[in-house]
């Protein structure tokens, strides 16, 4: 799967997301593979309404039920309004360890494998993996995250080594995921899909980004 994080990039936010998320679903008409689209709180209802061809999922919910939890996320309602999964941990807003387990948890039991948890190392994936069991990991490293040096180029061992953790295991790669090559690579070292944001939201053209990328499943 190709999944695309909006971030709070102002070309990704409010009017821009909504834009972005046209933009990226017209590109994914008859894709070769799922195209994931994850989107701030504020604009995830505007953009699950706008699109057909991608699956829109939160970019973080919380361990918690209906009731008295000011501020948080809830799955549950996140999943009513038609946004079909999230990511979790992601290393720009980590998890404490004492709420990850229950946001892994809570995720799975309502979106099922459209849940993400995001690892920044591959200590921490065995960690994640032996604790939580999840379906899916997104293995990337902090430092090369908005850079141009891609994790299949830097990391392809790590890679390997990630993937290998676990054969059930769905692994997705990100972190400077620039290019076609950059997705291939991935591919190639086994993870099911890649997990993107500058490159996409950030390019002159992300259509024609996105359209490119999905030639790596070809
Ligand atoms: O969640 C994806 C992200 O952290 C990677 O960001 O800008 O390096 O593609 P970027």
């Amino acid at each position: 799967m190709l999944v695309i994080n909006f971030k709070t990039y102002h070309e990704s936010t409010g009017a821009n997301a909504l834009l972005l998320a046209k933009l990226i679903d017209q590109a994914a008409l008859n894709a070769p593979t799922e195209v994931l689209i994850a989107v701030q709180a504020l604009d995830l209802e505007s953009c699950v309404r706008a699109v057909k061809n991608v699956k829109v999922i939160a970019q973080t919910v919380d361990a918690v039920g209906y009731g008295a939890h000011t501020g948080h996320i809830l799955p549950e309602e996140i999943k009513s309004r038609g946004i079909v999964g999230t990511l979790i941990n992601h290393s720009e807003y980590p998890k404490a360890d004492a709420d990850l387990g229950a946001s892994i948890a809570l995720a799975q039991a309502v979106f099922q494998h459209y849940t993400i948890v995001c690892s920044p190392s591959y200590q921490k994936t065995v960690e994640i993996e032996r604790q939580w069991d999840p379906d899916k990991i997104a293995f990337e490293p902090p430092e090369l995250i908005g850079g141009d040096i891609s994790v299949s180029s830097a990391q392809p061992d790590i890679i390997k080594k990630v993937v290998e953790i676990s054969p059930q295991r769905q692994i997705l790669v990100g972190a400077g995921v620039k290019t076609l090559e950059d997705v291939k690579v991935s591919l190639d070292l086994g993870a099911i899909g890649v997990l993107v944001a500058s490159g996409v939201v950030k390019a002159a053209d992300p259509a024609a980004v996105v359209k490119e990328f999905l030639k790596a499943w070809k």
